[in-house]
């Protein structure tokens, strides 16, 4: 198929590029590259430098290139920057991508798969979380992606619209080629094996005092890989389901902040110094996924399921990639 990715300069989505074409598919990535990396965008695929808020851009996208379907990653997705700079993710993440579908609906392109977050349960009441677990965000990415998953339902009855929302975990790992750098950097893997490589002294352990084993907040680790698999998934099954989809993925396991640390030392060999910080805006305590519906729905399971196989990809990427995308891949 004909596919845009957006976002395909970022973490995720160059990831997904690679999977797409390794399965044959044809890829333009749009990306401003705000946060994305022109070096990061897999070799074979189309790159254009362009906002979703520029209407312009992307009429002459639509028009030139016969694109069938859009994968929609392109965000803010920093929980933190959120409580601070809320404006940031409504304008990114719901007004430009309503821009986006908008221009889809214009020139015929009627599927999407779009990103969108655990973020959306806020503080879950039980565990593990499945889709139809109350969605109460506490932070502004996650209300943010709640109402974009809304509106894609307002315009799968109004347009036939065909979309799926991936709820993502935590997403960590890299491929061989691609892996995740953010500047700044505020994911707990990525950051955990900066310390282990000696880039920070320590590591910011963000909140002690949660009601947890360790009192450490709880999460779900997914290998990009296997958030990648999804996607394709999700399209091939686009249409079989209720027009406006949703899924979670993760592991369905949970593991503390702590125990990240503990696997990255086993892993790495590194001391990994921490310090223990007040805890940060807009976290909640535990996110623990149930994906039954992912799998029964579209026959998604993770293949590499065990943290140690994600921190171990993740530490092989960074060691090999110490700048980054700074000197290429
Ligand atoms: N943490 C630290 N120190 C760090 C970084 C993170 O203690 O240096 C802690 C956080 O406070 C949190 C946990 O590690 O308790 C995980 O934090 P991340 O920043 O890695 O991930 P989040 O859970 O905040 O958010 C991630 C994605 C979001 C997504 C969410 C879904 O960044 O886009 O997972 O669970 F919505």
């Amino acid at each position: 198929m004909n596919i845009l990715v957006t976002g395909g300069a970022g973490y995720i989505g160059s990831i997904l590029t690679e999977e797409l074409i390794k399965q044959g598919h044809r890829v333009l990535v749009l990306d401003n590259l705000s946060r994305g990396h022109h070096a990061a965008v897999t070799p074979g695929a189309d790159f254009i430098q362009a906002d979703l808020g520029n209407s312009a851009a992307l009429d002459d996208i639509f028009q030139q290139h016969r694109l069938e379907a859009v994968m929609h990653l392109a965000a803010c997705t920093s929980v933190g920057q959120s409580m601070t700079e809320p404006g940031l993710f409504f304008w990114n993440n719901l007004a430009c991508g309503i821009n986006l579908i908008e221009h889809m609906l214009k020139h015929g392109v009627k599927k999407i798969i779009s990103s969108s977050t655990a973020a959306v349960y806020g503080e879950p009441r039980e565990l593990p979380i499945t889709e139809n677990s109350p969605t109460n965000p506490v932070n502004a990415y996650g209300e943010s992606k709640l109402m974009f998953e809304r509106i894609l339902g307002w315009y799968s009855k109004a347009y036939g619209l065909e979309s799926t929302s991936l709820r993502y975990f935590n997403v960590a790992g890299a491929s061989k080629r691609l892996g995740s750098d953010h500047y700044p950097e505020t994911n707990l893997i990525p950051n955990v094996i900066k310390v282990a490589l000696e880039h920070t002294e320590h590591l910011p352990v963000f909140g002690t005092d949660y009601n947890t084993k360790d009192g450490t907040c709880i999460r779900d680790y997914i290998h990009v890989l296997d958030i990648a698999r999804a996607h394709i998934l999700a399209l091939s099954h686009l249409g079989q389901n209720p027009e406006s989809q949703v899924y979670n993925l993760g592991n369905g396991e949970g593991f503390s902040v702590m125990e990240v640390i503990e696997a990255a030392r086993r892993i790495t060999g590194a001391a990994i110094p921490i310090k223990v910080c007040p805890r940060r805006a807009g976290d909640p305590e535990k996110l623990v996924a149930s994906c039954a519906l992912a799998k029964d729905s579209i026959g998604w399971e993770p293949l590499y399921p065990r943290l140690e196989d994600i921190l171990e990809s993740a530490w092989q990427w960074q060691k090999e990639h110490p700048q980054g995308y700074k000197v290429g891949v």
